[in-house]
């Protein structure tokens, strides 16, 4: 059977560290605030010559590098991200032309955080139906351009990275086992961006109603995000018929530490099984998987023929979980 193989990964995050002392002198905020309710201790962000495009690119690069394949090569790219560099061209258009992948063909995919985990899924469909061979995908985000620096609620969470994986077809046991990937339009309120699109386009009323800004309301997704984020794991775990004891590493979104450890009790993933960076990295949406996985797998916490669960929650309201034999 063919399946959808990861063969190379990599990572990128900007040079500037943005710490919660930092933030102690922007907004009225506390390191032991930041760091009890969410875990996060400093963050990446990006100067303001710097887009989406450019962390992706360095990511990608070092994906390639990774597994041997060249950008000449690639016939899929895919840009998970809710960041673009612009309306117009896609971000993976960008992409394309700064690694001179010229045999290729892209698109954007918007699935807020759940977007890299929505992309393996996609990827996955290619593969098997033979469309694709060589596919990078990317998940990128500056939402230190999209973050209101005036809102505690929200500017202490977000921040900017990528990551990168390179896929092929595989014939035999390793690879994409199962996935599963939900939506609940119903709940888009909780966590957008009202400015800047066809809804609200830009104007003077919309920069002065502070339009362009994510708008969050983190108590009720709190609650949403474990209960989505665990059944969806379920039933993936239950499609293919493996135990949650089974699992070697469990690589969630990185939102908050709470949402994560109260998912991975609920599944019954022990601590030592699930990968944590959102200390240093904060919540860097369709990023966030990907660069988990990345240095995860340098840190050879990933070895061939391990299973890893990879589950996400984000806007939209959108979720999904995947299961890879490494
Ligand atoms: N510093 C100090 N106090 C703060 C801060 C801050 N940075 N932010 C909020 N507060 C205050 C609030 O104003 C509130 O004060 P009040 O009680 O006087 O009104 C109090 O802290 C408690 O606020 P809660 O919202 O109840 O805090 P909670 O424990 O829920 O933590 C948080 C908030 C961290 C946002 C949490 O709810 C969370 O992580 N939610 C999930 C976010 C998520 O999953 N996002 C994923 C989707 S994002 C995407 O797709 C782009």
């Amino acid at each position: 059977m063919v399946r959808a193989r990861i063969v190379g990964t990599g990572a990128y995050v900007p040079e500037r560290v943005i710490t919660n002392y930092d933030l102690e002198k922007m907004v009225s905020t506390s390191d032991e605030w930041i760091v009890t309710r969410t875990g996060i201790r400093e963050r990446r962000v990006v100067f303001p010559d710097q887009a989406t495009s450019d962390l992706a690119v360095e990511a990608s690069r070092r994906a390639l590098e990774a597994a041997g394949v060249g950008a000449a090569d690639l016939d899929l790219i895919i840009v998970a991200t809710l960041t673009p560099d612009m309306w117009v061209p896609s971000t993976a258009c960008v992409l394309q032309a700064k690694l001179g992948a010229k045999k290729a063909w892209g698109f954007d995919l918007n699935a807020a955080c759940s977007g890299f985990v929505y992309g393996l899924w996609v990827v996955d469909q290619f593969i098997r139906a033979g469309g694709a061979r060589r596919v990078l995908l990317v998940g990128a985000e500056v939402l230190s351009k999209i973050v209101d620096w005036e809102d505690r609620n929200t500017c202490v969470l977000f921040a900017d990275g990528a990551g990168a994986v390179v896929i092929v077809p595989e014939d035999g046991e390793r690879g994409l086992l199962g996935a599963r990937m939900r939506s609940d339009g119903e709940g888009w309120r909780m966590v957008y961006m009202p400015g800047g699109g066809t809804a609200i386009p830009p104007s003077h009323e919309s920069l002065d109603g502070r339009y362009h800004y994510l708008k969050m309301n983190g108590n009720e997704l709190f609650k949403v995000a474990v209960r989505a984020m665990e059944e969806v794991a379920r039933v993936v775990l239950a499609d293919c018929g493996i135990r949650a004891e089974e699992l070697d590493l469990f690589v969630p979104h990185q939102a908050n530490l709470r949402i994560i450890q109260a998912t991975a009790k609920r599944l019954n993933i022990p601590d030592e099984k699930i990968y944590v960076n959102i200390d240093r990295y904060g919540n860097t949406s369709a990023a966030s998987v990907p660069l988990a996985l990345d240095e995860a797998h340098r840190q050879a916490l990933v070895r061939p023929g391990d299973l890893v669960l990879m589950d996400a929650f984000g806007g939209g309201l959108t979720w999904g979980a995947a299961l890879v034999r490494w």
